[in-house]
């Protein structure tokens, strides 16, 4: 893992973004893993902003998401599909058809992921995976005890990471309780990974990571094991390294 170390959340977005302009302006074909949640959209609004004044397109990058709620339709304004389209999608020149994200409505969702795993496949794996990371280490919504051998696969959230995700939603218990998730092969088999980290909240885990032990209790601690890993962390999420 190489760590880049930002000052501040600005800071952090604006080195994750060079890096994702940088991806596709050297490959205009580029498959790109997208991750949701608050740590990343300082990084979209920075692929807009560089979209509309240098014109980078997206029109041949396809994207896949890591994860999506079960049960929610996709227009639902928690979904992950709306959060994407809301935050980056709809701003960009990416071409619809180009999207992809697990679908929480199949009928068949043990089919579902495997269609998905066969999706990532078939468009030749993915060049560049971001990543956030959860308090207890997740990465997309594999928990602790997620075996490192997972593929896409429906999970059962836990009730810190619903409380986590409520905010986006009108009550708790409005929160989905199932999943769709890369699994972490998955992600592990993407050519490069980066992940984001930022706010003291974060310390706690970041300093876990940063130990080098790798555990399946910290999900993320995988990426050890991983060859083109970078981890982008601001100031407050290292304030716990020593
Ligand atoms: C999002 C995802 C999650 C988040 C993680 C951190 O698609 O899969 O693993 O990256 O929960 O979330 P934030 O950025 O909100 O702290």
């Amino acid at each position: 893992i190489r760590l880049i170390r930002s000052k501040d959340y600005d800071h952090l977005s604006q080195i994750a973004a060079k890096k994702i302009i940088e991806q596709v302006k050297h490959n205009p074909h580029a498959v790109l893993g997208l991750a949701t949640g608050s740590t990343p959209l300082g990084t979209y609004r920075l692929l807009i902003e560089d979209h509309q004044k240098n014109e980078t397109s997206y029109y041949h990058v396809q994207t896949v998401n890591l994860d999506e709620y079960v049960g929610l339709p996709s227009d639902h304004p928690a979904s992950f599909h709306a959060f994407m389209k809301k935050n980056l999608f709809n701003l960009i020149d990416l071409k619809e058809e180009n999207i992809h994200l697990p679908n929480g409505n199949a009928k068949d969702l043990d089919h579902e992921c495997e269609k998905y795993e066969k999706l990532i496949e078939d468009l030749g794996g993915i060049d560049l995976q971001l990543l956030g990371i959860g308090r207890n280490g997740h990465i997309g919504f594999n928990e602790p005890g997620t075996p490192f051998s997972s593929k896409t696969h429906v999970v059962q959230l836990s009730p810190s990471t619903r409380r986590a995700n409520a905010c986006f939603f009108q009550s708790p218990s409005e929160v989905p309780e199932n999943a769709i998730t890369m699994g972490i092969n998955t992600i592990m088999q993407s050519r490069e990974i980066l992940l984001l980290a930022s706010g003291v909240e974060k310390a706690p885990v970041m300093r876990q990571l940063m130990e080098k032990s790798i555990s399946i209790d910290l999900p993320a601690s995988v990426l050890h094991r991983h060859s083109n890993v970078t981890v982008i962390a601001d100031e407050e999420a290292l304030s716990s390294c020593g």
